[in-house]
């Protein structure tokens, strides 16, 4: 198959392309480099025909040439961007995904788009009954969220509107135009070769400011839960959708590690600070627009065809060994 990777330098799209191009497939890269950092993910996939252009350009588009099918990473991933540069974030997420749907419709091919958790609102999400642990909170009536079609509410942040409106364009491409689009909403996506910041990529954000001996600002109590999903494990998710296209077409589906791959933020820390054997600085700051207090991902029906392989505790270790690498 040859597929189109949009954002291809970016964490997920490298990783995606890295797959890919192990399976044998042909892969071509369309990214601006938006994402400081990530010129170096090239490294790692150097068969891919990188092409270096936007995803709002049609002329980028075309410069890809014809493919099979797409992987649409290419994104603001972050809500703090958002919530400054709305229109920016808009024309990106809502805008750059419909050329890339029109691409696809021109050449009649499939697209897996990465959607978000961020497309439920946060008052739908933490209505969910709570309890308060020492280090956590968790849902005391449901293990994870299975819901695809309670969108509606507020806030999401613009971050979670824009990617909403990708995500209802993938479905309506399949209505409309029987363009075969699968929908993985995802939670928290971590892994070697991501270069977090603090206002996308936590973990790895996390780890890096705790080799550099830097402050981490947490933003609410630190006992938010995330579902954690490894990279690659993604990546495989991905590969699966691509080759079973027929079974997975017109498929929206909640993405992550599932209720036995979750952490807290305090979890992490207390975690990074027994796996490097030192003490992190901490600092608390308001909760942000639109967080959820706890998000996890039931995959059930997902696990019939796939389910995650690697825990949080294999991974961060995996992470942190990467990031000294980086750091060297
Ligand atoms: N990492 C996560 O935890 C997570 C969770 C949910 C959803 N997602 C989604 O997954 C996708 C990939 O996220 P990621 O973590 O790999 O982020 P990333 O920033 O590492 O990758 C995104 C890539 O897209 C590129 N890009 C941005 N705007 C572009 C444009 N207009 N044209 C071409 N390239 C452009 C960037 O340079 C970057 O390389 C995004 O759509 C994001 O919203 C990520």
């Amino acid at each position: 198959m040859k597929v189109l990777v949009t954002g291809g330098a970016g964490f997920i799209g490298s990783t995606v392309a890295r797959r890919l191009l192990d399976h044998g497939h042909e892969v071509v890269v369309l990214d601006n480099l938006r994402r400081k950092g990530v010129v170096r993910n090239l490294d790692r996939i150097p068969e891919a025909k990188f092409v270096l252009g936007d995803i709002r350009r049609e002329a980028d588009l075309n410069r890809c040439g014809k493919v099979d099918a797409i992987v649409h990473c290419a994104a603001n991933p972050g809500v703090p961007f958002s919530l400054s540069n709305p229109s920016e974030d808009f024309s990106i997420n809502a805008g750059g995904t419909l050329k890339v749907l029109e691409f696809a419709r021109k050449l009649d091919c499939s697209v897996i788009y990465c959607s978000t958790n961020k497309v439920y609102p946060a008052d739908l999400i933490n209505s969910i009954p709570l309890k308060e642990k020492a280090t956590r909170y968790e849902w005391s009536e449901i293990k994870g969220f299975q819901q695809t079609s309670m969108v509606g509410g507020r806030p999401h942040s613009p971050y979670g509107v824009s990617k909403l409106v990708g995500d209802l364009y993938c479905q309506e491409y399949f209505s409309v135009y029987g363009l075969p689009t699968v929908v993985n909403r995802m939670s928290c996506i971590y892994g070697t070769h991501q270069y977090g910041v603090e206002e996308q990529g936590w973990v790895a954000h996390f780890v890096f400011s705790a080799l550099k001996n830097q402050t981490i600002r947490i933003f609410g109590d630190g006992k938010q839960v995330r579902d954690m999903l490894w990279g690659e494990d993604l990546a495989e998710l991905f590969e699966l959708e691509l080759e079973k296209i027929n079974k997975f077409k017109g498929s929206v589906w909640n993405v992550g590690g599932g209720y036995e791959n979750s952490m807290s933020l305090l979890e992490c820390i207390d975690f990074l600070e027994k796996a490097l054997n030192k003490k992190i600085s901490v600092n608390f700051l308001p909760w942000r627009v639109a967080d959820h207090k706890v998000y996890i991902s039931d995959i059930g029906d997902l696990k019939k065809y796939w389910k995650p392989k690697t825990n949080p505790k294999e991974g961060i270790n995996r992470l942190i060994k990467w990031a000294k690498e980086v750091l060297k």
